[in-house]
């Protein structure tokens, strides 16, 4: 049998196992994925032992970064974002992929019906997934702004992506909104981003925090008149992208409850 895992510390409550699980049976694959709790000290022992023992794996907070120096090869996304989510061990050798990046583009364009291209897009935060919500919309031919609480944060992932750092976004309307903060992820759900914002020229919007799946900044531009697009979305896309990597197989992952 076949063995999978997701990599993070402190692993309270993943939904990654209940998702390929199901995949897994779906496609009739005898397999097991498990979540693996494990502390930064202990990664570079884990992935040692890994290579003997799994078949491939998600990485999440805190070891995206970090698990670079202990792959032995990345695709050309994971190296221009510069974080790994997934790894494939090929016959012993662990290629570390990114699949938020097609998580984020696949949520927007298939489950919001949105064609990226050369739409006027901001987004908010300029953390670890903004890396990979920058990325994808940049190779989907979309023209991006950066808004984040620490603007210097906004300025430096900018000029890597080439794309505009902006201070204040009250003087223009965008064609999407994408929050990649973790404003008002549980328990702070009663905070949003986008405090008094009038969502002016009725923007889609995607939230990707996931836990709540409706957020206040969903609700209140869902409330203003807005196409909306849950964090469960990308949560789903990004799982069905590993699995595909994995195995081959592509199996619908929206379906699954999580
Ligand atoms: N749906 C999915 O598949 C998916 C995938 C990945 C991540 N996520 C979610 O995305 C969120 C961000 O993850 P991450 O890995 O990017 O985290 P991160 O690297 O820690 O970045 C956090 C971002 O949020 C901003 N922020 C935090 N608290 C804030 C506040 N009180 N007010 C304004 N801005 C604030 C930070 O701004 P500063 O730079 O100013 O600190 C930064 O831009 C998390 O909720 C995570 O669960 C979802």
């Amino acid at each position: 049998m076949k063995r999978y895992c997701v990599i993070g510390w402190p692993l309270a409550h993943t939904d990654s196992p209940k998702l390929h699980t199901a995949a897994f049976a779906q496609v009739g694959i005898e397999a097991d994925y498990a979540a693996q709790s494990v502390p930064p000290e202990k990664l570079a022992d884990f992935i040692e032992d890994f290579m003997a023992h799994f078949a491939g794996a998600n990485v999440t907070i805190p070891h995206k970064i970090a698990v670079i120096e202990y792959v032995d090869g990345l695709s050309e996304a994971a190296k221009k974002i510069g974080a790994v989510n997934t790894i494939v061990n090929e016959k012993g050798k662990l290629v570390g992929h990114n699949t938020d990046w097609i998580g984020a583009r696949d949520a927007l364009e298939k489950v919001g019906g949105i064609e990226l291209h050369g739409k006027n897009i901001l987004i908010l935060g300029a953390g670890g997934a903004a890396r990979a919500v920058v990325y994808a919309m940049r190779e989907a031919g979309a023209q991006v702004s950066i808004w984040n609480r620490t603007y210097e944060r906004a300025q430096k992932l900018a000029a890597e992506f080439e794309v505009r750092p902006l201070q204040s976004i009250s003087n223009e309307n965008f064609d999407v909104i994408i929050n990649t903060t973790s404003v008002g992820a549980a328990p702070n759900d009663s905070d949003t981003p986008l405090p008094n914002y009038g969502f002016p020229g009725s923007p889609a919007v995607m939230d990707i925090v996931y836990t709540p799946r409706m957020t206040r900044l969903l609700k209140e531009a869902q409330a203003a008149g807005c196409k909306i697009i849950m964090g469960d979305s990308m949560l789903k896309l990004q799982a069905q992208e590993s699995f595909r990597l994995w195995t081959g197989k592509d199996v619908g992952f929206l379906k699954f409850e999580i």
